[in-house]
């Protein structure tokens, strides 16, 4: 191990283990506000750094590599997910990107199952209307929800989160499918108890939709209206990968018409912001991109960036690198 500090930029402040495992080997630049970190400043101080630790709300393309310069080694984003990296352009300049893998990944299903029963049993919904102190006596048609053990839960994308939602569905009773282009072992979806199916027919026969793919080129509003359409009239739609898979006004309308029953949204087509039809209804519930947010996940999250950093500027395999090319080109 050498005793060379690093200059690195790390685009917002992590859980304390983590700022203290990167401090220990680099002299670091942080940017300390709340909101993501100005494109201007982003591109002024990632200038002549060895190592950026990025955010989702990080965009590191070209411009980002322009600026940062020929020196920098390694982009750890604080994600598993990377579509705000243009991870070519980094491979084409043998720049290694990284990111944070299975550490989230109970915990994002969690979430995504808090968000199913909330959906599907009105909770918040049931919480505002106390709140707005209208008297009220429990009625037998009262705000009526959906079952959900006994149905059935269409699961698209089926990684890590996806594996780890099919395991708390079953102990619910739920029976599973799933759409992926990717198909597991045979002896995984035994274990795992699912069954393939394609979009389009696992779109009309779940009770619930939840979305675990990445976002590109081809999943971009992968649920669009005409999708949407294809769905129950009591489905309900989870959404915790990445925003522009759903198209979010053909999902505000199809909730506003009643094509589908409900939703639960942690992640948002424009996000930060949420499309204005979606925030006069009722039967949505929306959290702002909450999934891995816990102490420990971010922490741990936090703690694998600062391993892929630190490994990639002494001259080792980060962990979890996302372009292994640039790793045999260099090695
Ligand atoms: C991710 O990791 O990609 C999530 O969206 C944030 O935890």
């Amino acid at each position: 191990m050498s005793d060379e500090r690093w200059l690195v930029l790390v685009t917002r402040r992590l859980p304390q283990p983590a700022m203290d495992r990167i401090g220990e080997r680099c002299e670091v630049t942080l940017y300390e506000g709340e909101d993501a970190m100005p494109r201007d400043r982003l591109l002024a101080e990632v200038a002549g750094k060895a190592g950026a630790v990025t955010l989702l709300t990080d965009r590191v393309d070209d411009e980002f590599l322009d600026a940062a310069g020929p020196q920098l080694v390694i982009v750890a984003n604080v994600a598993v997910g990377f579509d705000n990296i243009d991870l070519p352009a980094l491979t084409r300049r043998g720049v290694m990107a990284s990111n944070t893998p299975e550490v989230l990944t109970e915990t994002t299903a969690d979430t995504t199952w808090a968000l199913l029963m909330a959906a599907a049993r009105r909770i918040p919904e049931g919480d505002r209307f106390l709140r707005t102190g209208k008297p009220w006596i429990w009625g037998p048609m009262m705000m009526l929800g959906q079952d959900i053990h006994g149905r059935t839960l269409g699961i698209v994308g089926f990684g890590r989160i996806g594996h780890a939602l099919a395991r708390r569905a079953k102990c619910f009773g739920m029976r599973i499918i799933y759409y992926d282009v990717y198909r597991p072992s045979p002896e995984l979806e035994q274990e795992l108890g699912v069954e393939f199916r394609e979009l389009d027919d696992l779109l009309q026969e779940a009770d619930f939709v939840s979305m675990h793919t990445n976002l590109t080129e081809e999943t971009r509003h992968l649920v669009n209206a005409e999708r949407l359409r294809k769905m129950k009239p009591t489905a309900v739609l989870v959404n915790t990968s990445r925003g522009p898979v759903i198209d979010e006004a053909a999902l505000a309308e199809a909730l506003r018409e009643g094509q589908i029953f409900s939703a639960g949204l942690d992640v948002f087509e424009k996000e930060p912001e949420v499309h204005p039809g979606l925030l006069e209804l009722e039967n949505v519930v929306i959290i702002p991109h909450l999934g891995s947010a816990t102490v420990d996940t971010r922490t741990a999250m936090g703690l694998l960036a600062a391993d892929n950093l630190i490994a990639a500027l002494e001259g080792a395999r980060p962990p979890t690198l996302l372009n292994p090319e640039t790793w045999e080109q260099g090695s």
